[in-house]
């Protein structure tokens, strides 16, 4: 149960992030959501609340969602890693890989049908170290298990960059059409 899981993930010294969280960040929203999206890894307020998402890219990412026609929690929102990295820089490839068993085990009990990664940690961590953003956003991609994947901007990369709020709006579409698609099979 996702419950138990979290319960137990809030012991999880595997990696260094240990040392200096307050909050692990276990992810949130619907236990059976068809769509995952999948983030960096707290920052100071998620941190502090021990929820994902909460701080300034977490608003937009609300905005986002909402927009888009969907309800934050109709959807299930995690990270690649689950404690903060200090001064919010990029988790290594080293954290990344000691935190991802714990999110692998959380998507086989979510079991979504969709995956919107949330920028270029997400994508490299889950798909390929050498992927870039900027040429696989927008591209669904199919799990071997035959999860659909789709790429996108962090919201974060939003608030430094607003050129990428039409890509973003433009890939938010493809999402919300193919979760149209599945919603009743
Ligand atoms: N950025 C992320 O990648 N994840 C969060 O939970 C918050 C900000
Ligand atoms: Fe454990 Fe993940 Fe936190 Fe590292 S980041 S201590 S692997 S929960
Ligand atoms: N760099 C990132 O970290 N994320 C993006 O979405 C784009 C560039």
């Amino acid at each position: 149960m996702l419950a138990e899981l979290a319960k137990e993930v809030q012991n999880c010294t595997k990696c260094n992030l240990a040392e200096r969280r307050h909050t692990v960040v276990f992810g949130e929203g619907n236990p059976q959501a068809r769509m995952v999206l999948i983030g960096e890894g707290p920052g100071e307020e998620e941190d502090r609340q021990g929820r994902p998402f909460v701080g300034a890219a977490g608003q937009l990412l609300d905005r986002i969602l909402a927009a888009a026609g969907f309800k934050r929690e109709e959807v299930y929102i995690a990270n690649v890693v689950k404690c903060r990295p200090p001064g919010n820089r990029v988790p290594t490839r080293a954290e990344a890989a000691a935190c991802i068993p714990w999110l692998f085990e959380q998507l086989k009990l979510i079991s979504p049908r969709i995956i919107v990664l949330l920028g270029s940690t997400a994508l490299q961590n889950l798909v390929d170290p050498q992927a870039r953003i900027t040429a696989m956003r927008g591209q669904w991609l199919v799990s071997k298990s035959g999860i659909k994947i789709m790429p996108t901007y962090h919201p974060a990369a939003l608030l430094r960059d607003p050129g990428k709020k039409a890509p973003v709006w433009e890939d938010m579409q493809k999402i919300r059409d193919e979760y149209m698609k599945i919603a009743d099979e």
